[in-house]
């Protein structure tokens, strides 16, 4: 049995005030629904103050980035070293906003993958295609391609630390959601795709999250779902209620 994880991606939102308030209304939220794993990423500026808070709580900290190098001259970018070392768990790899808009590649998310891996970090790896590409029936090879360079050189015990998130990119921020049966059959796809690099154990173990526009009123369906093991949330995330209801909804399955 998977336990449901949710995660909240704040994007490039929320000064420390209102990070501080955001992570205790979720720290209440995650403490009402032990049933679920949750996770928040705030921007980087906000980390300190949100590890502050939610210290003695079961909510884990992740970051929205890392770079694939442990120091050096990277000039605005933080090591997985630093994340880990700061108090963060877990680590967003991948993103597709990464993807257009700061040029990361299915290379450049499998070095990172390996240095988070190496830092001790948990992984939350983003795959998702576009909607030309939907369009073009191109999904299930951009998956593919996408969910096999992604995660080229991991075995079994590295895949344990790992969480999938699939975000259709025309389905985030959009408030156009994939349909409960289109995210199951692509969900099923990345399991079966998942056995071939792991033991058909470890698929069946590890977490796929759904993500692009999930809210409190379409969390249930997309869960009821059996290869739909949680959701990585964007705008919804960033208000109280929407997130707590987002919890509310997704220990169903
Ligand atoms: P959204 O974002 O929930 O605002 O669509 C999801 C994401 O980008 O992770």
């Amino acid at each position: 049995m998977r336990k449901p994880f949710i995660a909240g991606n704040w994007k490039m939102n929320m000064l420390n005030e209102p990070a501080v308030a955001l992570a205790k209304a979720v720290a209440e939220a995650a403490k009402a629904h032990p049933g679920v794993e949750v996770a928040v990423a705030p921007p980087a500026t906000s980390l300190a103050v949100v590890l502050d808070v939610l210290r003695d709580s079961p909510v884990a900290v992740a970051t929205q980035n890392c770079h694939w190098e442990s120091e050096g001259a990277f000039t605005g970018e933080l090591s997985p070293e630093m994340i880990k070392d700061m108090g963060c768990s877990h680590v967003i790899i991948g993103h597709s906003e990464r993807r257009q808009y700061f040029g990361e590649t299915d290379e450049t998310v499998n070095q990172k993958v390996h240095a988070a891996l190496r830092a001790g970090l948990m992984l939350i790896v983003c795959i998702g295609e576009t909607l030309e590409e939907r369009e073009a029936a191109k999904t299930f090879e951009v998956l593919e391609r996408q969910l096999r360079k992604g995660l080229a050189g991991l075995d079994d015990v590295a895949l344990a630390s790992v969480t999938i998130a699939y975000e259709p990119v025309w389905a985030i921020g959009t408030g156009l959601t994939a349909t409960p049966e289109q995210a199951q059959e692509v969900h099923a796809k990345l399991r079966a795709w998942l056995g071939d690099l792991a033991s058909e154990e470890r698929a069946g173990q590890m977490r796929i999250q759904y993500g692009g526009s999930v809210k409190p009123s379409n969390v249930k369906e997309l869960m009821s779902q059996p290869d739909i093991d949680g959701a990585l949330v964007g705008g919804a995330s960033l208000k109280p209620d929407s997130f707590a209801g987002i919890l509310a909804g997704s220990y169903m399955s």
